[in-house]
């Protein structure tokens, strides 16, 4: 248990110490660096899904003025380690998926750069290629782990049985659509070689600097003090810049051939849908069982998802019911098809996101076959304590959330298939959750400089609000004003922070801010000199294993379907979040209803559609791939109880990047249901499947 820090700083709704510059445009990205005479670099993408590359014809690319070089698989530099297939540009003219890159142009202008790289005659020897997901491939396996260590299975009791005895069961089976990262910055990459190609400079847009640097230097066998990772702004990643991609390797690797130049490579919207991670679609099959009054006996999921051939990522989508809701008969299986497909990756609360869809639409259809209110079926089944692990929570306002958020809803007299002149109206509730973590590794440094205390981490702001809230941290831990507290991010010459993922960030480089602002204060006392400096780790940081935490959250939709047209409009949403103790007001909201508004596009619009065929996504633009936009959203709003938390961190902070976009989507599907009696079980929610 920790005395959390006393709030001064914390819990004010300061404005964004970022805001002014980006608002005014001299913020400067990745790939707008200013360097002097850059080069431009455009891929090659293969226009196979699998086979290889037979031969590369580039001599009419070569002719163009402006080309300076021309890298293929038969000409590029050998990397030090192929190891992982992602990153091993270039290395081979195996294809496994169509889009994966076979070559780049390097050349005085961007425009010259693309022109050569489409007039790239590229032969291939084609084979069948197989991408497409079903439950019933002879093929599935089960991966040794999912992402972020999580066991594959679990299993307690016989859930067979149960739902063999049990007074009500239900048997369903769900499917999340596959998803594609669309951060406003794309993926973009300015990168520079010193003239005798000893020391690398990346400015890359990245969600952590240092893990991006260690990939490079593992990838072409450097140490790491021959690289420098430069990143101050992120135009969002959502975990898509959470690891590089081949991108950044082949930039490295286009920069290396011209030593003393600086080259830039940013994808094109549409390349980022083969090069820039994905989520796999899922297929989610769901067993609840219960008595009468809705106490659940049995609870299962089996989730059947897909990952590259040339690389696993095993999506944790079981793993939130794991720890949900009490039952004494528990089943969680993951089972992989390695497809001809691009790689996925992490995307906004991977496993929580998807794996919070399928069950909560599931207890909603529960609630429905029992006559019990949702709300009411959820509290009935609140666990003591954390059914996987058996230890106590941490703090769990889950009941809270739900009772808050009915009560602010309205939810009492909801309207059931009410109709307002065309349209349909209806309410839904699901849950939300996300696992509090905090990372290893990361390390602050705290120094008195010109009269103010100057902190550097390397830690990375993807608009989140990290610039912001970190002096507010660093100053209540101080004692001092948070005017005269700067944190310095984004830069590998700072110590080493880890990625800003699993809505860890604050967490982590906030309790290693903690720990250097009071060994600072241990030591130098209330009036420091000039040049004192101490320096923090997370490590040394109080951590307790004792717990099992967790951020909660009840969201609540209202939806509109027009009754001739099915069209779906939501006026309102809400969610009640126990998120810890909220450090900026203002950057927590903006996280809140920016989570919540991409499980709203998630349940409506989003879906990269996947033609077998020729292997690739149909939609593979924001033309066509559709994102929520104001014009879709209502009155959306994120409330958060007032939570005390002592043994997350000193902070008493649970993350909140996440959480948001947990739930939503189920919401969604319920309030639908509501609305028409349509249960949708296969996302999105289109109006096709309304009528
Ligand atoms: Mo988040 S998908 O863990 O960057």
């Amino acid at each position: 248990m920790t005395d959390l820090l006393e709030p001064r700083a914390i819990g004010q709704a300061l404005v964004r110490r970022d805001g002014e510059a980006k608002v005014r445009g001299t913020a400067t990205y990745a790939y707008e660096t200013p360097v002097e005479d850059p080069a431009y670099c455009h891929p090659v993408q293969a226009t196979i899904a699998r086979g290889r590359v037979t031969a590369v014809d580039t001599t009419a690319a070569a002719a163009l003025d402006g080309v300076l070089r021309i890298l293929t698989p038969f000409d590029a530099e050998r990397l030090a380690s192929t190891e992982d297939a992602e990153y091993a540009v270039l290395q081979s003219p195996e294809i496994a998926f169509r889009g994966q890159l076979v070559g780049v142009v390097i050349a005085e202008t961007s425009e010259v750069a693309r022109q050569a790289a489409d007039a790239v005659v590229v032969t291939y020897a084609e084979q069948e290629h197989d991408s497409t997901l079903a439950v019933d491939r002879d093929d599935l396996y089960a991966p040794e782990q999912v992402n972020a260590g999580h066991e594959t299975d679990t299993a307690e009791g016989d859930v067979a049985a149960a739902m063999a005895t049990a007074e009500v069961s239900i048997e369903r089976t769900y499917s999340t659509a596959m998803y594609h990262n669309n951060p406003l910055e794309p993926h973009a990459t300015t990168a520079l070689w010193d003239a005798d190609a000893q020391f690398l400079t990346l400015w890359d847009s990245t969600q952590g600097v240092h893990p991006d640097r260690a990939a490079v230097c593992e990838v072409f066998g450097l140490d790491q003090e021959q690289v420098r990772v430069v990143c101050p702004y992120v135009g969002g990643g959502f975990g898509s810049k959470g690891r590089p991609h081949a991108n950044v390797m082949l930039a490295a690797m286009a920069a290396r051939a011209l030593p003393g130049r600086p080259v830039k490579l940013a994808l094109t919207r549409q390349q980022m849908f083969f090069l820039a991670g994905y989520r796999t679609p899922t297929i989610q099959q769901l067993q609840l069982a219960a008595d009468r009054r809705g106490r659940l006996q049995a609870i299962a999921i089996d989730v059947v998802e897909q990952t590259s051939r040339i690389k696993e990522f095993a999506e944790q989508t079981g793993v939130p019911t794991r720890m949900m809701y009490a039952a004494p008969n528990r089943r969680s299986t993951h089972r992989l098809a390695a497809l001809d497909v691009p790689v996925p990756s992490w995307f906004r609360a991977p496993g929580e996101c998807p794996g919070m869809f399928g069950p909560e639409v599931a207890m909603d259809e529960l609630a429905e076959e029992l006559g019990i209110d949702p709300v009411e079926l959820r509290i009935r089944n609140e666990p003591e304590v954390d059914p996987e692990t058996k230890k106590p929570w941490s703090s769990r306002n889950l009941v809270r959330c739900l009772r808050e958020g009915a009560e602010r809803f309205g939810w009492a007299d909801r309207p059931r298939g009410r109709r307002d002149g065309d349209w349909l109206v209806g309410y839904g509730v699901a849950s939300s959750v996300y696992p509090t973590m905090r990372q290893a590794t990361s390390t602050a440094t705290l120094r008195f400089e010109d009269g103010r205390y100057v902190a550097e981490i390397g830690a990375a702001d993807l608009g989140t609000g990290a610039w912001t809230i970190l002096p507010q941290i660093t100053a209540d831990a101080l004692d001092v004003d948070v005017a005269d507290v700067e944190v310095r991010i984004g830069d590998t010459r700072y110590p080493t922070a880890s990625v800003a993922g699993g809505s860890s960030g604050t967490n982590t480089w906030g309790s290693a801010l903690v720990v250097a602002a009071r060994a600072f204060r241990d030591k130098f006392g209330g009036s420091p000199a000039d040049g004192d400096e101490v320096s923090g780790d997370v490590d040394q940081a109080a951590k307790d294993d004792a717990h099992a935490p967790y951020a909660f959250g009840a969201q609540f939709v209202e939806a509109r379907v027009h009754a001739d047209t099915g069209e779906i409009r939501l006026p309102r949403l809400l969610g009640v979040f126990g998120v810890g103790r909220v450090v900026n007001p203002r950057t927590a909201r903006s996280q809140l209803i920016g989570g919540m508004t991409m499980g709203l596009s998630m349940a409506l619009h989003e879906n990269s559609v996947w033609d077998p065929r020729i292997g690739q996504v149909a939609n593979h633009d924001l033309a066509e791939y559709h994102i929520t936009v104001n014009a879709d959203v209502g009155e959306i709003e994120a409330l958060w109880i007032d939570e005390h938390d002592p043994y997350v961190n000193v902070m008493g902070t649970k993350g909140i990047g996440e959480i948001g976009i947990t739930g939503t989507a189920a919401a969604v599907v319920n309030a639908v249901h509501a609305a028409t009696g349509v249960r949708v079980r296969d996302l999105p929610v289109t109006l096709d499947k309304l009528l």
